[in-house]
């Protein structure tokens, strides 16, 4: 079932000013920002040695993350990625149990190009779970 953990995304409002902060005063290494049309978000990588965080603002009209930032306007994590080893078999399983899986239930492509399912957080103790294909 799960595996490693993959990131944690933090939706922030300002993306240029947070990967500056993390670089200058925590000495991160943060990627430059890219933009993911087909997701709605742009993104900053802080690479760390065993994870990554993940920075994100709204991109575009339509983002998934905008009313997100609306009530949380200074910040706050968004949610966390756990790998799984077979996804589909992880949705059978969570479906058997009950649990919510977020939009139409099945695997999509994620930002990295893996297939992602993203669990209720009324399910999982208030956080937004984000599973990933290894
Ligand atoms: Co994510």
């Amino acid at each position: 079932m799960i595996t490693k953990f993959n990131h944690v995304a933090i939706v922030v409002p300002d993306l240029e000013a947070a990967a500056k902060k993390y670089a200058d005063i925590l000495g991160a290494n943060v990627s430059d920002i890219s933009n993911y049309k087909e997701h709605g978000v742009s993104v900053v990588f802080v690479k760390l040695e065993n994870t990554k965080i993940e920075l994100m603002h709204p991109y575009g009209d339509n983002s998934p993350i905008k009313k997100f930032l609306d009530k949380n306007n200074g910040g706050a994590i968004h949610h966390i990625c756990i790998e799984v080893k077979d996804i589909n078999e992880t949705c059978a399983r969570l479906k058997n149990h009950g649990i919510t899986i977020l939009g139409d239930e099945k695997p999509k492509k994620g930002a990295h190009n893996k297939p992602v399912i993203f669990l209720h957080p009324k399910d999982f103790y208030g956080t937004l779970i984000e599973l990933e294909q290894e």
